[in-house]
């Protein structure tokens, strides 16, 4: 049975969970692509720099591959190596992570793609103030603007209705013991089916909400995607905003200074 009250009495705090243990296999990249370098830093920098820019984030966890040193030496950000072989898998153990620093079932967690690193800090803002509200959580998602098709043997076989159907994005945003309990459901089955944190908690029979976001708020996967990347950031956030120190927020350090999850893991 999954609770959606808050079970504590303080407010709630809200912990940002960043899956950066993928492979990167469609990007073609030499290195996994969080780390290839967009427009002079690891793209997984430009992720950081836009959730270190919103106060409101306690604390922001990453979660990478086990052996995965790439971000060791920074003692500014949060690692867990405890990356799993599924993005569904990465997260919960990350979840868990969070729950073993003090984080609480009725914090919320914005979980977000490390290779989503166009997000901004007002996207992220925007999601916050429309979930906190809510008892359920949402995630930011953009109504499909395409004519969508169905394809069978490399052809159109059929034109698919487009009316209420929205392209999902991150961050997304859930209660901890919500999406952790959420996710637990569905870990016998090596969480088939389960490709964001929403179709988890809808699984758990619930309706997460639908909070428009950016066309501009893309997941770089193929190889031509470093470049739009590149553009924008470029053109919208110059190099030098992403090398600001991370994750030091007056919120984020009274967070840190109340307990045991100022502590680090590796
Ligand atoms: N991710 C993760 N653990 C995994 C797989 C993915 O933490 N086992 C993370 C990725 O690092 C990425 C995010 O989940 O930040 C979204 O996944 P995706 O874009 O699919 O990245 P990859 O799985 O790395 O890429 P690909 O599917 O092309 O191999
Ligand atoms: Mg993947």
């Amino acid at each position: 049975m999954i609770s959606i009250v808050n079970p504590t009495t303080r407010p709630p705090r809200c912990f940002a969970l960043l899956p950066c243990a993928g492979s990167g296999s469609r990007a073609g990249t030499a290195v996994p692509k969080q780390y290839q370098p967009v427009a002079g830093v690891p793209m997984v920098r430009h992720t950081l720099a836009a959730f270190a820019a919103v106060p409101r984030i306690a604390r922001v966890l990453v979660v990478v591959a086990p052996g995965d040193e790439v971000l060791a030496a920074d003692a500014s950000v949060s690692i867990a190596a405890c990356g799993g072989v599924t993005r569904a898998e990465s997260v919960f153990n990350g979840l868990a992570t969070l729950r073993a620093q003090g984080a609480r079932d009725g914090d919320w967690v914005l979980v977000h793609d490390a290779a989503r690193c166009l997000v901004t800090p007002a996207q992220i803002d925007a999601l916050i103030d429309a979930c906190l509200p809510d008892a359920v959580g949402g995630l930011l998602a953009l109504p499909l603007p395409d004519t969508l098709k169905a394809e069978h043997g490399g052809r159109a076989a059929a034109t698919i209705d487009r009316d209420h159907k929205w392209l999902a994005q991150t961050p997304q945003m859930f209660r901890l013991g919500l999406l952790h309990g959420a996710l637990a459901e569905r870990a016998a089955t090596g969480f088939a089916g389960i490709t964001d944190e929403a179709s988890a908690v809808e699984a758990a029979g619930l309706q997460p909400l639908l909070v428009r976001g950016s066309a501009r708020n893309i997941k770089v996967t193929y190889p031509e995607d470093f470049a739009l990347a590149e553009a924008v950031l470029s053109a919208a956030r110059p190099p030098e905003g992403a090398k600001a120190p991370l994750g030091g927020s007056a919120a984020c350090e009274a967070a840190e200074r109340g307990g045991t999850l100022g502590s680090r893991e590796k």
